[in-house]
């Protein structure tokens, strides 16, 4: 892909669809030179992302697990749906599966997942009550490369706030989702414009941040 060039984006989804919008309000905004060419879910039910996404007349398309016997045809459905956009960047935003092998045949560097602490600490489900039932004082939010592991593959971006004493799982949930709110817009961002490359594994651009401290964006390392 060439840089500066309108990325072509499939997001992927399950439920509240915060992050969907997120980066679509970025590209609104002109952040992001990047546009949502489909979303696809893996239900129809409690999905609002999928309502957000016909609201702003993005193709839309549920592949569900439930009408295909085995987990392969399933993905392959899956690889389908998101092929059929010749997307250049797949993003799993709250998507609740594991994608399989057909998927990653076709789309593999090229798949970047967001989740809610610093990975590779608390992989998996519930990242933020892990957290705190580890008792870390400072936790955050990681877009990462999809690889076959769950939450394994090579870390592309990090944010990190600090763990209060007096909040819950739900509350600390929240503030590490208005972070991945700015870090995925910014990673895609960094994709579309070529400062952040994913050909023969990612490399980011001397002097590009991939580091975020509820703050201003920053430098990783200087
Ligand atoms: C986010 O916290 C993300 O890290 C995790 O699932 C949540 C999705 O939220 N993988 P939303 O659907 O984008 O609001």
């Amino acid at each position: 892909m060439s840089a500066m060039s309108e990325l072509r984006v499939v997001v992927l989804v399950s439920g509240r669809g915060s992050n969907l919008r997120a980066l679509q309000a970025a590209i609104d905004e002109g952040a992001c030179p990047a546009r949502v060419v489909g979303v696809v879910a893996d239900r129809e039910k409690r999905c609002d992302a999928l309502r957000y996404a016909r609201s702003r007349d993005i193709a839309t398309q549920v592949i569900s697990p439930r009408e295909h016997a085995e987990r392969a045809a399933w993905d392959a459905a899956l690889a389908d749906a998101i092929g059929k956009h010749q997307p250049e960047l797949v993003v799993l935003a709250g998507f609740m599966r594991i994608v399989g092998a057909t998927v990653l045949a076709r789309f593999g560097g090229r798949i970047v997942n967001v989740h809610p602490s610093l990975l590779p600490a608390f992989a998996g489900m519930d990242a933020p009550q892990q957290a705190i039932d580890a008792g870390v004082r400072i936790t955050g939010c990681t877009v990462h490369l999809v690889d076959a592991g769950v939450d394994t593959g090579p870390i592309l971006a990090q944010a990190a706030l600090a763990v209060r004493a007096s909040e819950d799982a739900t509350e600390l949930h929240a503030r590490i989702q208005r972070l991945e709110h700015r870090l995925l817009p910014h990673v895609v961002g960094a994709v579309a414009r070529g400062a952040l490359q994913l050909a023969d594994g990612p490399r980011w651009r001397d002097g590009e941040p991939s580091a975020l401290f509820d703050g201003p964006l920053s430098r990783s390392a200087s």
